[in-house]
């Protein structure tokens, strides 16, 4: 039984294979947190609360003379704002005379078979099996009718427990909900480090490591995207854990628009940790009968390190977030005429890349930005749908047949969020755009967002988009999204209702990705905002894979798909092979290895094909034999990160087949010596009782040799070389 309670009905435990989650209710109807950690059995630990009179800490009424009572000390589940927990709250909202009181007690609790959905949220779904359950705990404050429903999901296999939460105004009085957050974890014991993962366009989601101490830690998105500047997954774990080994806790926010994740210790070295929107610019007005739902956050907790968690997030998004026939099936390798041409192109340029790729193996072209409206630079036509004929000397649909006459699929790119001044949507509706009147709006990368909190903005674009996409049998979309939100204003809503936007739009997003994939159940659709400002589990449910980043540099990739693999899995990273000098960095790499590190992700081209050499060339077919051979490993398989960025000179990962038949793993030299030092491989994941051949030194050994003594290399490669070694199980 995943969901386990007590005879009392006042103690819920949940149960994953190797983790337990307890809450109980106490006397005053207070729903306490008690445990999350290693699999227990369910006895109630209420033991472990320590209770004493702490000065300037008060006590409910219900207390009486009992000064060891007191909110500001316990470990809660749901705690709100100002009735007497000082800490930071998970919900606060305002009632109609302007207080900012929320105090709530247990009303009861359902269990229900399977995960459950958000509405027009994405969320952790169950496969055919069912194998979740869902427990509901309702929540009554205490002064008015308002009630918070806890949702915890539990995939028991999948060692994670989902949390949500929506608040009912089952009253008649208006109230302004200020503040709601997805999930509040109180650790009664211990010392923790948060880790997080930020950076910048380009260089996105290196990781940092802080203890968490009596200052908050907290990172977060204002940006009304999840951004490049920080990611929303945290880790939070005791100083002592590492990859292989330790207690750690996965916090991952299914939502794509602005977050925060924050840590603090309170006065008694508890530490309370939150996930969920970002309360500074948020408010949402209920009136009776309306509800509000918040996104969802995945926990995840393992007791063996970093490795394990990392492939308990990877299977669940595979299986449970993203969706759809590409799910599973083998994504095509494609090329994309972006870094080969940027605006500059016609249809003879793109026909004569296509033809070079095809010839050379690749199975889809992707023709980016520039193909419709006014558009031969970045400062207009975004919005204007229109297939620009005279650039492509004819339409979309003839450029697409003769594509897919090739034997290629054809993808395209849209930036949907965003409107040009100069262009004919923003002259017919300039009130579509996010702007305050009498202010002068925002512009980045020369552009406007469009307000997706109206309905009529996303039906012009779901016309719009599908207009083109069936008129030229698009395959796949790129879905781009270049820059952050602000000037948060839409002339169809009140005054008192403009903290709903940024909600609001993230909402409308994703009902036009849904809307899109119902009207177009093929399609692939690869998300992108500037490369990765926007790469979290949110968009996962709509789009199977994600641009990693606009930096296609192999030796910076190396470190931007390290920091991404600590949640997401290699299966949702796209990669490609581009050209040198690399036109981010300007740095020269070889061809093999750039081809190494994309085929850690989903594999493609970001060049003209027709310009590499023919050494290059025959590279390329063998690239792309490899990424079918190494499919199944890097798309489905275990994911080991065997060094860290700027640790030593060389990079290591390793993928090892779920039935531990095969491997393969990447190693690049990421820096040079004069009179070199031995290097040594690290291997990782090989089932210890069978016998592995390796591809470097045609030796055999069992897989507990591999995995505990790893390789030497005989020949110490140059800068930038590197080397893909594959393990076959040897009879
Ligand atoms: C940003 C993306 O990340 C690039 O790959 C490319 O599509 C450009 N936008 C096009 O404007």
């Amino acid at each position: 039984m995943a969901i386990q309670i007590s005879a009392d009905q006042r103690t819920f435990t949940l149960q994953t294979k190797s983790s337990s989650y307890q809450m109980a209710v106490d006397a005053y109807g207070v729903l306490l947190h008690l445990y999350y950690g290693k699999k227990i059995e369910a006895e109630n630990l209420e033991y472990l609360i320590y209770k004493s009179d702490v000065g300037f800490s008060g006590n409910p009424v219900e207390a009486g003379k009992d000064r060891t009572y007191s909110l500001d000390c316990l470990p809660q589940e749901l705690p709100s704002s100002g009735v007497g927990d000082f800490r930071e709250e998970m919900i606060r909202l305002y009632h109609e005379d302007g207080s900012c009181a929320a105090d709530f007690r247990y009303e009861g609790y359902e269990v229900v078979k399977g995960s459950y959905e958000i509405p027009g949220l994405p969320a952790v779904y169950d496969t055919e099996q069912e194998t979740g359950e869902t427990l509901i705990i309702t929540m009554r404050e205490v002064s008015s009718d308002i009630k918070v429903k806890l949702y915890y999901g539990v995939m028991e296999e999948e060692n994670v427990i989902t949390r949500s939460a929506c608040v009912c105004n089952c009253g008649t009085k208006k109230v302004v909900l200020d503040q709601l957050l997805s999930c509040n974890l109180d650790f009664m014991f211990g010392t923790y480090d948060m880790i997080y993962f930020y950076g910048r366009h380009a260089m996105e989601r290196n990781l940092e490591r802080v203890p968490v101490k009596g200052a908050k830690v907290e990172i977060g998105s204002r940006r009304g995207t999840s951004s490049h500047q920080y990611n929303p997954a945290v880790i939070l774990c005791p100083p002592e854990t590492t990859e292989k080994n330790g207690d750690c806790y996965g916090l991952c926010f299914a939502y794509s628009g602005n977050f925060t994740a924050r840590a603090q210790r309170d006065q008694r070295n508890q530490t309370r940790v939150q996930m969920g929107i970002q309360p500074d610019q948020f408010r949402f007005v209920l009136e009776g009968g309306e509800t509000f739902f918040a996104p969802q956050v995945i926990m995840s907790y393992s007791s063996e390190g970093f490795t394990a968690l990392s492939h308990q997030y990877h299977d669940l998004i595979r299986e449970h977030i993203c969706r759809g026939p590409w799910k599973h099936a083998k994504r095509p390798a494609l090329i994309n005429n972006w870094e080969a041409t940027y605006f500059a192109f016609n249809k003879e340029k793109i026909l004569k890349i296509a033809r070079q790729a095809k010839e050379l193996g690749i199975e889809m072209l992707v023709l980016d930005d520039g193909w419709f409206g006014k558009r031969d630079d970045d400062y207009s036509g975004l919005g204007d749908w229109f297939v620009n004929e005279k650039k492509l000397e004819g339409t979309l649909a003839e450029l697409s047949s003769e594509i897919h006459a090739m034997g290629m699929k054809f993808g395209l790119w849209f930036e949907p969020e965003m409107v040009s001044e100069d262009s004919d949507l923003y002259r017919a509706h300039p009130d579509w755009a996010l702007q305050i009147p009498g202010r002068q709006p925002n512009r980045a990368r020369y552009q406007l967002v469009l307000d997706m909190s109206r309905k009529e903005v996303v039906d012009y674009l779901y016309n719009q988009i599908s207009d083109v996409l069936e008129k030229a049998s698009v395959d796949y979309v790129k879905w781009d999204m270049n820059r952050s939100v602000c000037d948060f204003y839409s002339s169809k809503l009140p005054a008192e209702r403009m903290g709903e936007i940024p909600h609001r739009f993230v909402l409308g997003v994703y009902d036009l990705a849904e809307r899109l994939l119902k009207r177009f159940p093929q399609l692939l659709l690869e998300g992108c905002s500037g490369g990765g400002g926007r790469f979290d589990a949110g968009m996962l449910y709509y789009a199977p894979q994600i641009w990693c980043s606009d930096n296609t540099d192999a030796v910076n990739r190396l470190d931007i798909q390290y920091g991404t693999s600590f949640f997401y899995p290699t299966s949702t990273m796209g990669a490609h092979v581009s050209a040198v000098p690399n036109h981010q960095t300007g740095r020269i790499t070889p061809f093999a290895t750039r081809g190494n590190v994309a085929m850690a992700g989903t594999f493609g081209y970001e060049l003209d094909l027709n310009l590499v050499t023919d050494e290059e060339k025959a590279m390329v077919k063998e690239q792309l034999a490899q990424f079918d051979r190494f499919y199944d490993l890097t798309h489905e398989g275990d994911y080991y990160r065997l060094t860290a960025p700027k640790e030593g000179e060389l990079m290591v990962w390793e993928f090892v087949a779920k039935d531990k038949s095969k491997a393969v793993s990447g190693v690049v030299k990421t820096d040079a010596q004069g009179n070199p030092l031995p290097l040594h491989v690290p291997v990782a994941g090989l089932a210890p009782d069978r016998k592995y051949h390796c591809s470097y030194n045609g030796s055999v050994h069992t897989g507990s040799v591999w995995n505990n003594c790893g390789l030497t290399l005989v020949e110490i490669p140059k800068e930038y070389e590197s080397l893909l070694i594959e393990w076959t199980e040897a009879e």
